[in-house]
Protein backbone atom coordinates (compact mmCIF):
# COMPACT_ATOMS: atom_id res chain seq x y z
CA UNK A 1 0.00 0.00 0.00
CA UNK A 2 0.93 3.66 -0.10
CA UNK A 3 0.17 7.14 1.36
CA UNK A 4 -0.30 9.96 -0.40
CA UNK A 5 1.68 12.83 1.31
CA UNK A 6 0.22 16.66 0.09
CA UNK A 7 2.86 19.88 0.97
CA UNK A 8 5.67 17.71 1.62
CA UNK A 9 8.11 19.46 0.51
CA UNK A 10 7.17 22.23 2.73
CA UNK A 11 8.23 22.64 6.66
CA UNK A 12 6.13 19.89 8.61
CA UNK A 13 5.58 18.11 5.50
CA UNK A 14 8.95 17.43 4.69
CA UNK A 15 10.04 16.32 8.48
CA UNK A 16 6.91 14.20 8.10
CA UNK A 17 7.67 12.31 4.85
CA UNK A 18 12.10 11.79 6.25
CA UNK A 19 10.15 10.61 9.39
CA UNK A 20 7.82 7.87 7.75
CA UNK A 21 10.45 6.34 5.64
CA UNK A 22 12.89 5.87 8.26
CA UNK A 23 10.33 4.25 10.29
CA UNK A 24 8.75 1.78 7.71
CA UNK A 25 8.85 0.81 4.14
CA UNK A 26 5.02 1.51 3.14
CA UNK A 27 5.84 3.99 -0.37
CA UNK A 28 4.92 7.80 -0.02
CA UNK A 29 3.47 9.78 -3.01
CA UNK A 30 4.18 13.23 -2.32
CA UNK A 31 2.37 16.26 -4.03
CA UNK A 32 3.50 19.85 -3.55
CA UNK A 33 2.97 22.86 -6.05
CA UNK A 34 6.73 24.03 -4.71
CA UNK A 35 5.20 27.52 -3.91
CA UNK A 36 8.14 29.88 -2.02
CA UNK A 37 7.48 27.65 0.59
CA UNK A 38 8.39 24.37 -1.11
CA UNK A 39 11.48 22.75 -1.00
CA UNK A 40 12.71 19.80 -2.77
CA UNK A 41 16.43 20.25 -0.86
CA UNK A 42 14.23 19.08 2.10
CA UNK A 43 14.27 15.62 0.80
CA UNK A 44 17.54 15.27 -0.58
CA UNK A 45 18.49 12.02 1.08
CA UNK A 46 15.50 10.53 -0.47
CA UNK A 47 16.96 11.13 -3.86
CA UNK A 48 16.99 7.61 -5.53
CA UNK A 49 14.89 6.08 -2.91
CA UNK A 50 12.05 4.01 -5.02
CA UNK A 51 9.87 5.04 -2.05
CA UNK A 52 9.87 8.20 -2.25
CA UNK A 53 7.76 9.81 -5.17
CA UNK A 54 7.18 12.97 -6.15
CA UNK A 55 4.91 14.77 -7.91
CA UNK A 56 4.76 19.19 -8.31
CA UNK A 57 1.09 19.30 -8.28
CA UNK A 58 -1.16 21.36 -7.04
CA UNK A 59 -3.99 20.02 -4.53
CA UNK A 60 -7.05 22.01 -6.37
CA UNK A 61 -5.97 19.83 -9.85
CA UNK A 62 -8.63 16.99 -8.99
CA UNK A 63 -7.60 15.00 -12.38
CA UNK A 64 -3.52 14.58 -11.14
CA UNK A 65 -4.54 13.55 -7.44
CA UNK A 66 -7.56 11.32 -9.07
CA UNK A 67 -5.36 9.38 -11.46
CA UNK A 68 -2.28 9.53 -8.74
CA UNK A 69 -4.55 7.78 -6.53
CA UNK A 70 -6.15 5.45 -8.37
CA UNK A 71 -2.45 4.35 -10.02
CA UNK A 72 -0.96 4.32 -6.63
CA UNK A 73 -3.09 2.61 -5.12
CA UNK A 74 -3.87 4.77 -2.31
CA UNK A 75 -4.82 3.71 1.47
CA UNK A 76 -4.14 7.05 3.38
CA UNK A 77 -3.92 10.84 2.50
CA UNK A 78 -2.33 13.28 4.56
CA UNK A 79 -3.19 16.63 3.91
CA UNK A 80 -0.15 19.23 4.56
CA UNK A 81 -0.42 21.06 2.02
CA UNK A 82 -1.38 25.08 2.56
CA UNK A 83 -0.52 29.19 2.10
CA UNK A 84 0.45 29.14 6.06
CA UNK A 85 2.19 32.66 6.97
CA UNK A 86 -0.50 34.65 9.01
CA UNK A 87 1.62 37.67 7.70
CA UNK A 88 1.72 37.28 4.13
CA UNK A 89 -2.33 36.59 4.35
CA UNK A 90 -2.80 39.66 5.69
CA UNK A 91 -0.53 41.39 2.88
CA UNK A 92 -2.19 38.56 0.29
CA UNK A 93 -4.90 36.75 1.05
CA UNK A 94 -6.02 35.55 -2.12
CA UNK A 95 -3.50 32.47 -2.25
CA UNK A 96 -4.76 31.60 1.21
CA UNK A 97 -8.45 31.09 -0.10
CA UNK A 98 -7.21 29.38 -3.40
CA UNK A 99 -5.20 27.00 -1.79
CA UNK A 100 -6.68 26.55 1.58
CA UNK A 101 -9.72 26.10 0.51
CA UNK A 102 -11.14 25.80 -2.85
CA UNK A 103 -7.36 23.68 -3.24
CA UNK A 104 -8.74 21.86 0.10
CA UNK A 105 -12.68 21.29 -1.43
CA UNK A 106 -10.92 19.86 -4.85
CA UNK A 107 -8.93 17.68 -3.07
CA UNK A 108 -11.48 16.29 -0.74
CA UNK A 109 -13.41 15.64 -4.12
CA UNK A 110 -10.93 13.70 -5.37
CA UNK A 111 -10.61 11.89 -2.61
CA UNK A 112 -14.33 11.36 -2.58
CA UNK A 113 -14.42 10.00 -5.64
CA UNK A 114 -11.59 7.51 -5.30
CA UNK A 115 -12.81 6.36 -2.16
CA UNK A 116 -16.29 5.38 -3.59
CA UNK A 117 -14.49 3.49 -5.96
CA UNK A 118 -13.00 1.19 -3.17
CA UNK A 119 -13.95 -2.05 -2.73
CA UNK A 120 -16.04 -2.78 0.72
CA UNK A 121 -13.05 -3.94 3.07
CA UNK A 122 -10.39 -0.68 1.56
CA UNK A 123 -13.43 1.50 1.99
CA UNK A 124 -13.08 0.79 5.57
CA UNK A 125 -9.41 0.83 5.89
CA UNK A 126 -8.97 4.29 4.42
CA UNK A 127 -8.09 7.52 5.78
CA UNK A 128 -7.71 11.39 5.38
CA UNK A 129 -6.06 12.88 7.67
CA UNK A 130 -6.04 16.65 7.85
CA UNK A 131 -3.68 18.87 9.33
CA UNK A 132 -4.78 21.98 10.46
CA UNK A 133 -3.51 24.65 13.03
CA UNK A 134 -4.83 25.79 16.64
CA UNK A 135 -5.34 29.40 15.17
CA UNK A 136 -8.59 28.82 13.74
CA UNK A 137 -9.44 28.56 18.22
CA UNK A 138 -9.45 32.24 17.98
CA UNK A 139 -7.16 34.17 21.08
CA UNK A 140 -7.04 33.77 24.65
CA UNK A 141 -7.31 35.65 27.67
CA UNK A 142 -4.07 35.00 29.92
CA UNK A 143 -6.66 33.21 32.35
CA UNK A 144 -8.42 31.03 29.95
CA UNK A 145 -8.08 27.40 29.81
CA UNK A 146 -6.31 26.16 27.06
CA UNK A 147 -8.41 25.28 23.72
CA UNK A 148 -10.09 21.43 23.97
CA UNK A 149 -10.98 20.04 20.72
CA UNK A 150 -15.11 21.54 21.73
CA UNK A 151 -13.84 25.01 21.69
CA UNK A 152 -15.95 27.30 19.24
CA UNK A 153 -14.00 28.60 16.06
CA UNK A 154 -12.93 32.23 15.81
CA UNK A 155 -10.53 32.42 13.37
CA UNK A 156 -9.04 36.01 13.39
CA UNK A 157 -6.85 36.29 10.23
CA UNK A 158 -7.19 35.46 6.92
CA UNK A 159 -5.09 32.41 7.29
CA UNK A 160 -6.59 31.35 10.23
CA UNK A 161 -10.59 32.03 8.33
CA UNK A 162 -9.19 29.92 4.98
CA UNK A 163 -7.41 27.09 7.38
CA UNK A 164 -11.00 26.96 9.59
CA UNK A 165 -13.15 27.03 6.02
CA UNK A 166 -11.20 23.80 5.21
CA UNK A 167 -12.15 21.79 8.45
CA UNK A 168 -15.72 22.94 8.28
CA UNK A 169 -15.43 21.17 4.60
CA UNK A 170 -13.31 18.07 5.97
CA UNK A 171 -16.23 17.86 8.75
CA UNK A 172 -19.03 18.39 5.78
CA UNK A 173 -17.14 15.41 4.23
CA UNK A 174 -17.25 12.86 6.98
CA UNK A 175 -20.89 14.25 8.42
CA UNK A 176 -22.48 13.93 4.36
CA UNK A 177 -20.96 11.26 2.35
CA UNK A 178 -19.16 8.89 4.96
CA UNK A 179 -15.48 9.51 3.96
CA UNK A 180 -13.20 8.45 6.52
CA UNK A 181 -11.22 11.52 8.24
CA UNK A 182 -9.19 12.55 10.52
CA UNK A 183 -8.71 16.59 11.68
CA UNK A 184 -5.67 17.44 14.07
CA UNK A 185 -5.31 20.88 15.08
CA UNK A 186 -1.60 21.90 16.60
CA UNK A 187 0.08 24.61 17.95
CA UNK A 188 3.24 26.55 16.33
CA UNK A 189 6.05 23.93 15.35
CA UNK A 190 9.78 24.93 15.01
CA UNK A 191 12.50 22.55 14.06
CA UNK A 192 14.66 21.51 11.46
CA UNK A 193 14.24 22.85 7.66
CA UNK A 194 11.76 25.98 8.93
CA UNK A 195 11.25 28.79 6.35
CA UNK A 196 13.37 31.73 7.85
CA UNK A 197 9.61 33.97 7.90
CA UNK A 198 9.08 32.34 10.40
CA UNK A 199 9.85 33.66 14.24
CA UNK A 200 12.41 31.33 15.19
CA UNK A 201 13.82 30.59 12.13
CA UNK A 202 13.95 34.28 11.52
CA UNK A 203 15.46 35.55 14.45
CA UNK A 204 18.28 32.68 14.09
CA UNK A 205 19.22 33.78 10.91
CA UNK A 206 18.74 37.77 11.96
CA UNK A 207 21.28 37.17 14.95
CA UNK A 208 23.87 35.53 13.09
CA UNK A 209 23.98 37.93 10.33
CA UNK A 210 24.13 40.95 12.58
CA UNK A 211 20.56 42.21 11.57
CA UNK A 212 17.74 43.31 13.85
CA UNK A 213 15.59 40.45 15.89
CA UNK A 214 12.23 42.47 15.11
CA UNK A 215 9.69 41.94 17.95
CA UNK A 216 5.81 42.49 16.98
CA UNK A 217 4.09 45.08 19.68
CA UNK A 218 5.37 44.22 23.54
CA UNK A 219 6.76 40.83 22.89
CA UNK A 220 4.14 39.17 25.48
CA UNK A 221 2.17 37.34 23.06
CA UNK A 222 1.94 33.70 23.70
CA UNK A 223 2.20 30.74 21.68
CA UNK A 224 2.35 27.04 22.60
CA UNK A 225 5.82 25.49 20.99
CA UNK A 226 5.98 21.63 19.59
CA UNK A 227 9.12 20.25 17.89
CA UNK A 228 8.28 19.55 14.60
CA UNK A 229 9.22 15.62 14.80
CA UNK A 230 7.21 15.83 17.71
CA UNK A 231 3.78 16.52 15.55
CA UNK A 232 5.09 14.13 13.14
CA UNK A 233 4.66 11.20 15.28
CA UNK A 234 1.19 12.91 16.81
CA UNK A 235 0.52 12.59 13.05
CA UNK A 236 1.14 9.32 12.45
CA UNK A 237 -0.64 8.09 15.58
CA UNK A 238 -3.44 9.88 15.16
CA UNK A 239 -3.55 8.23 10.98
CA UNK A 240 -2.98 4.54 12.81
CA UNK A 241 -5.07 4.41 15.75
CA UNK A 242 -7.53 7.94 15.91
CA UNK A 243 -11.08 7.23 15.31
CA UNK A 244 -12.35 8.57 12.49
CA UNK A 245 -14.47 11.44 12.30
CA UNK A 246 -12.80 12.92 15.20
CA UNK A 247 -10.34 16.28 16.00
CA UNK A 248 -7.74 15.81 18.07
CA UNK A 249 -5.60 18.69 19.30
CA UNK A 250 -1.72 18.50 19.39
CA UNK A 251 0.89 20.62 21.46
CA UNK A 252 3.90 20.84 23.74
CA UNK A 253 2.45 22.08 26.98
CA UNK A 254 5.20 25.13 26.44
CA UNK A 255 3.43 28.44 26.47
CA UNK A 256 6.08 31.40 25.93
CA UNK A 257 5.93 34.63 25.29
CA UNK A 258 7.52 35.52 22.12
CA UNK A 259 10.44 37.79 23.56
CA UNK A 260 11.16 35.08 25.90
CA UNK A 261 11.52 32.92 23.07
CA UNK A 262 13.69 35.24 21.26
CA UNK A 263 15.35 35.58 24.80
CA UNK A 264 16.18 31.87 25.08
CA UNK A 265 17.47 31.57 21.43
CA UNK A 266 19.85 34.96 22.20
CA UNK A 267 21.25 33.45 24.90
CA UNK A 268 21.88 29.89 23.33
CA UNK A 269 23.59 31.99 20.42
CA UNK A 270 26.17 33.35 22.72
CA UNK A 271 27.07 29.77 23.86
CA UNK A 272 27.74 28.24 20.78
CA UNK A 273 28.15 30.75 18.30
CA UNK A 274 29.71 33.76 20.54
CA UNK A 275 29.19 37.29 18.42
CA UNK A 276 32.86 38.53 17.12
CA UNK A 277 32.32 41.38 19.75
CA UNK A 278 31.86 39.09 22.73
CA UNK A 279 28.60 41.37 22.98
CA UNK A 280 25.36 39.13 23.49
CA UNK A 281 22.87 38.45 20.42
CA UNK A 282 19.58 39.94 22.89
CA UNK A 283 21.17 43.85 21.91
CA UNK A 284 20.22 43.04 18.19
CA UNK A 285 16.27 42.41 19.64
CA UNK A 286 14.20 45.61 18.37
CA UNK A 287 10.50 46.40 18.87
CA UNK A 288 8.45 46.60 16.25
CA UNK A 289 5.45 48.04 14.74
CA UNK A 290 2.39 44.81 15.96
CA UNK A 291 0.69 42.48 12.85
CA UNK A 292 -2.65 43.87 12.50
CA UNK A 293 -5.24 41.86 14.33
CA UNK A 294 -2.32 39.91 15.97
CA UNK A 295 -3.69 36.97 18.82
CA UNK A 296 -2.86 37.40 21.98
CA UNK A 297 -2.35 33.97 23.51
CA UNK A 298 -2.97 30.12 22.08
CA UNK A 299 -2.95 27.28 24.32
CA UNK A 300 -2.99 23.66 23.58
CA UNK A 301 -5.14 21.43 25.79
CA UNK A 302 -3.68 18.13 24.26
CA UNK A 303 -5.05 15.60 27.01
CA UNK A 304 -7.54 13.72 24.43
CA UNK A 305 -4.60 12.49 22.51
CA UNK A 306 -2.77 11.21 25.85
CA UNK A 307 -5.58 10.08 27.28
CA UNK A 308 -6.70 8.29 24.20
CA UNK A 309 -3.98 7.14 21.77
CA UNK A 310 -1.42 7.17 24.40
CA UNK A 311 0.77 10.61 22.56
CA UNK A 312 3.11 12.88 24.75
CA UNK A 313 5.60 14.62 23.12
CA UNK A 314 9.84 13.40 23.50
CA UNK A 315 11.13 16.83 23.36
CA UNK A 316 10.85 19.95 25.95
CA UNK A 317 11.06 23.29 24.63
CA UNK A 318 15.12 23.61 26.23
CA UNK A 319 15.54 20.12 24.77
CA UNK A 320 14.33 20.52 21.41
CA UNK A 321 15.48 24.20 20.73
CA UNK A 322 19.08 23.03 21.13
CA UNK A 323 18.62 20.36 18.38
CA UNK A 324 17.04 23.48 16.32
CA UNK A 325 19.93 26.09 16.64
CA UNK A 326 22.20 23.56 16.41
CA UNK A 327 20.88 22.20 12.74
CA UNK A 328 20.63 25.70 11.69
CA UNK A 329 24.12 26.54 12.67
CA UNK A 330 25.02 23.14 11.07
CA UNK A 331 23.23 23.97 7.70
CA UNK A 332 23.99 27.36 6.74
CA UNK A 333 24.41 26.63 3.18
CA UNK A 334 20.30 25.35 3.49
CA UNK A 335 19.69 28.84 5.09
CA UNK A 336 21.76 30.83 2.06
CA UNK A 337 19.85 28.31 -0.84
CA UNK A 338 16.57 29.57 0.79
CA UNK A 339 17.16 33.28 0.92
CA UNK A 340 17.90 33.70 -2.81
CA UNK A 341 15.02 33.87 -4.29
CA UNK A 342 12.07 36.65 -3.90
CA UNK A 343 12.67 36.39 -0.39
CA UNK A 344 14.27 39.38 -0.12
CA UNK A 345 11.36 40.98 -1.36
CA UNK A 346 9.06 39.40 1.02
CA UNK A 347 11.10 41.56 3.97
CA UNK A 348 10.82 44.36 2.36
CA UNK A 349 7.32 44.01 2.11
CA UNK A 350 6.87 43.11 5.81
CA UNK A 351 9.69 45.00 7.96
CA UNK A 352 10.14 48.37 5.62
CA UNK A 353 7.00 49.71 7.10
CA UNK A 354 7.13 48.75 10.26
CA UNK A 355 8.38 51.95 12.86
CA UNK A 356 11.38 50.58 14.76
P1 LIG B 1 4.88 25.42 4.74
O1 LIG B 1 4.40 26.73 4.24
O2 LIG B 1 6.28 25.28 5.20
O3 LIG B 1 4.65 24.29 3.62
C1 LIG B 1 3.50 24.22 2.85
C2 LIG B 1 3.80 23.34 1.65
O4 LIG B 1 2.61 23.23 0.87
C3 LIG B 1 4.88 23.91 0.73
O5 LIG B 1 5.78 22.89 0.36
C4 LIG B 1 4.10 24.41 -0.48
O6 LIG B 1 4.84 24.36 -1.69
C5 LIG B 1 2.93 23.43 -0.51
N1 LIG B 1 1.74 23.98 -1.18
C6 LIG B 1 1.21 25.22 -1.03
N2 LIG B 1 0.14 25.35 -1.81
C7 LIG B 1 -0.03 24.15 -2.47
C8 LIG B 1 -0.98 23.66 -3.39
N3 LIG B 1 -1.99 24.43 -3.85
N4 LIG B 1 -0.84 22.40 -3.83
C9 LIG B 1 0.19 21.62 -3.42
N5 LIG B 1 1.12 22.04 -2.55
C10 LIG B 1 1.01 23.30 -2.07
O7 LIG B 1 3.86 25.02 5.88
P2 LIG B 1 4.09 24.15 7.20
O8 LIG B 1 4.52 25.04 8.30
O9 LIG B 1 4.90 22.97 6.85
O10 LIG B 1 2.58 23.71 7.50
C11 LIG B 1 2.05 22.51 6.96
C12 LIG B 1 0.60 22.38 7.39
O11 LIG B 1 0.54 22.33 8.80
C13 LIG B 1 -0.29 23.54 6.96
O12 LIG B 1 -1.54 23.02 6.61
C14 LIG B 1 -0.40 24.40 8.21
O13 LIG B 1 -1.61 25.11 8.23
C15 LIG B 1 -0.34 23.35 9.28
N6 LIG B 1 0.21 23.78 10.58
C16 LIG B 1 1.41 24.43 10.63
C17 LIG B 1 1.94 24.77 11.88
C18 LIG B 1 3.27 25.47 12.02
O14 LIG B 1 3.63 25.88 13.12
N7 LIG B 1 4.06 25.61 10.96
C19 LIG B 1 1.22 24.46 13.04
C20 LIG B 1 -0.02 23.82 12.93
C21 LIG B 1 -0.50 23.46 11.68
O1 LIG C 1 -0.28 28.26 15.95
C1 LIG C 1 0.04 27.52 14.80
C2 LIG C 1 0.50 28.45 13.72
O2 LIG C 1 1.82 28.87 14.07
C3 LIG C 1 0.49 27.81 12.33
O3 LIG C 1 -0.83 27.50 11.99
C4 LIG C 1 1.08 28.76 11.29
O4 LIG C 1 1.15 28.12 10.04
C5 LIG C 1 2.48 29.14 11.74
O5 LIG C 1 3.04 30.07 10.85
C6 LIG C 1 2.45 29.73 13.15
O6 LIG C 1 1.76 31.02 13.15
P1 LIG C 1 2.31 32.26 14.02
O7 LIG C 1 1.77 33.49 13.44
O8 LIG C 1 2.10 32.02 15.46
O9 LIG C 1 3.90 32.08 13.71
P2 LIG C 1 5.03 33.16 13.42
O10 LIG C 1 6.35 32.44 13.51
O11 LIG C 1 4.77 33.95 12.20
O12 LIG C 1 4.93 34.13 14.67
C7 LIG C 1 5.08 33.63 16.00
C8 LIG C 1 4.85 34.81 16.94
O13 LIG C 1 5.95 35.72 16.79
C9 LIG C 1 3.60 35.60 16.63
O14 LIG C 1 3.04 36.06 17.85
C10 LIG C 1 4.11 36.79 15.82
C11 LIG C 1 5.49 37.02 16.38
N1 LIG C 1 6.51 37.56 15.42
C12 LIG C 1 6.64 36.93 14.23
C13 LIG C 1 7.55 37.39 13.29
C14 LIG C 1 7.70 36.73 11.95
C15 LIG C 1 7.29 38.62 15.78
O15 LIG C 1 7.18 39.17 16.92
N2 LIG C 1 8.21 39.08 14.88
C16 LIG C 1 8.36 38.52 13.64
O16 LIG C 1 9.19 39.02 12.84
Amino acid sequence: MTILVTGGAGFIGSNFVLDWLAGCDEPVVNIDKLTYAGNLENLASLQGDARHVFVKADIGDYDVVLDLLKNRHVRAVVNFAAESHVDRSIHGPEDFIQTNILGSFRLLEAVRCYWNGLADAEKQAFRLLHVSTDEVYGSLEKTDPPFSESNQYQPNSPYSASKAASDHLVRSYHHTYGLPVLTTNCSNNYGPYHFPEKLIPLCIQNALTGKALPIYGDGQQIRDWLYVKDHCSAIRRVLAEGQVGQVYNVGGWNEKANLDVVHTLCGMLDELQPRADGKPYAEQITYVTDRPGHDRRYAIDATKLERELGWKPAETFETGIRKTVQWYLEHQDWVNNVLSGDYQSWLDKNYAGRDA
